[in-house]
């Protein structure tokens, strides 16, 4: 049973950005949201508290079973623990405290710590900063006990050569920490709160502080638009190994950007330079060739889409239907074994079984007003270069001849041409290339 408090009200004054810090995203989810989720994903008796600024309300209240204060003052991160106190249940033992903008830590890194918690007082996450030039409190131990956490601003030379930095998540034993979180005095150099001289106030009293070393990566403050893509572009490379691992194909890894919550299954080949957005699931055998941006699709099996394919919100992509190049679709069901090959756009439309819909050939949704639909049944080949007029149906075995624009609805089985006739003038090309000639 375990308290989580997050810090999230901070004012983000260095992104330069009327947004709040932690409702940055990445990839699809804010900051916040993937602390939160950390959070609740300890377990069923978990008591999360987060410690907001008002504008962010909100948007917390998609998740549920999030607790929140309001800091309405900002006056440091020992000030925004103070105010989260009257929400933690006094019963449960341990409380983990964990930063908004610090996104990447992962449930092992917290488990760990909890863990840990069974043979001291208060464990504190730190890394090692490969670039000295890092603004991170500096921790300064002695045989293995934290004696105190220096704030990088407040900090001498000597001080910030040490490259073991506070990561500023810490588990701590519930019943100690009002008493120290109440005797944090206001820093005279920045007139804030720190929560960092926890450490030293722990230490007057006897108590044991630990810390756990991890990854420089994993621990990652996001204070800056860099920081952020920095962060971004980590969480991608975990994306990556994740979908590596889980059997999909990558010829170029480092080349194929995922979102958050995409869902491939194995023996699926994704080529270089594939972009996918948000709520995109594909099956099994698929092959998603290059320079593809995808995203609102889902791809049963034995799909091939791309090179050079745009795939829309509301796509559905049924087992062994082609989507070539320059092809765009959007709220659309392709038919098993259908396919659009070439420079092709379809939109608002449902496409039956074994369907070809020929190079060229578009459906007109719009009438600059509103959007219609287009259905199209099993078996029908939609030739070359046509407009299909929404709204309009297209039966079963049919064929529209190549350059035919369609307006009326075409039963199953039949052939709609709406070509005009071919004039040939005999010798005309001869006549033509004679005048070049003069
Ligand atoms: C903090 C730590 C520093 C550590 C670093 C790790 C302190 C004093 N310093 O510095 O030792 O190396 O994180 O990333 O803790 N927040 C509030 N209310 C406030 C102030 C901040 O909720 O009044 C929240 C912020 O939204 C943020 C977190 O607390 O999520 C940390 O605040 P921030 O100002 O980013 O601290 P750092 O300067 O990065
Ligand atoms: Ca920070």
């Amino acid at each position: 049973m375990i308290n989580v408090i997050i810090l999230a009200a901070g004012k983000g004054t260095r992104m330069k950005s009327d947004l709040p810090k932690t409702l940055h995203k990445l990839l699809g989810k804010t900051m916040l949201d993937m602390v939160c989720d950390l959070g609740l994903s300890l377990g069923k008796n978990v008591n999360v508290v987060a410690v907001i600024s008002d504008e962010m309300k909100d948007v917390l209240v998609k998740n549920k079973n999030v607790n929140y204060v309001i800091q309405k003052d900002r006056l440091g991160t020992g000030h925004a623990v103070k105010i989260a106190l009257d929400l933690l249940q006094k019963d449960y033992d341990k409380t983990l405290i964990l930063y908004g903008d610090t996104p990447l830590i992962s449930k092992e890194i917290v488990q760990a710590k909890i863990h840990k918690l069974t043979e001291c007082d208060l464990v504190a996450g730190a890394f090692e900063v490969a670039d000295i030039s890092q603004k991170y409190g500096r921790l300064i131990v002695e045989n293995e006990q934290i004696k105190q956490i220096i704030e990088y601003k407040n900090a001498s030379e000597d001080v910030r050569n040490i490259r073991l930095c506070n990561s500023g998540i810490y588990a701590v034993k519930t019943p100690i920490l009002s008493d120290l979180v109440n005797k944090i005095q206001k820093n005279e150099l920045s007139q804030e709160y720190y929560l960092t001289d926890l450490i030293e106030l722990a230490n007057k009293d006897g108590l044991v502080c630990k810390y756990i070393k991890c990854n420089e990566d994993d621990l990652l403050g996001v204070n800056s638009q860099k920081d952020l893509a920095t962060a971004t572009a980590k969480y991608q490379d975990k994306l990556r190994d994740f979908h590596l691992e889980n059997g999909v194909k990558m010829i170029d890894p480092k080349m194929v950007y995922f979102w958050d919550d995409t869902k491939i299954e194995a023996h699926t080949t994704i080529e270089p330079f594939v972009v996918f957005g948000a709520n995109v699931e594909i099956g099994a055998n698929c092959t998603i060739k290059s320079h593809s941006n995808i995203e609102g699709c889902k791809a049963e099996n034995d799909v091939t889409i791309g090179p050079f394919a745009r795939i829309r919100p509301d796509t559905i992509l049924k087992n062994g239907s082609k989507i070539g190049n320059f092809v765009e679709i959007k709220n659309s069901i392709i038919g098993n074994k259908s396919k659009a090959n070439h420079l092709s756009y379809i939109g608002d439309s449902q496409i039956g079984d074994e369907t070809n819909f020929g190079a060229g050939s578009i459906t007109c949704n719009y009438d600059g007003f509103k959007k219609h639909k287009t259905i199209i049944g099993d078996n029908t080949l939609i030739g070359a270069n046509c407009s299909l007029i929404a709204p309009v149906n297209i039966g079963n075995s049919c064929v529209v001849g190549a350059g035919s624009v369609i307006t009326k609805s075409v039963e199953d089985g039949n052939l709609a041409v709406t070509r005009g006739d071919q004039k040939v003038l005999q010798g005309g090309g001869i006549k033509y290339n004679n005048k070049k000639n003069i």
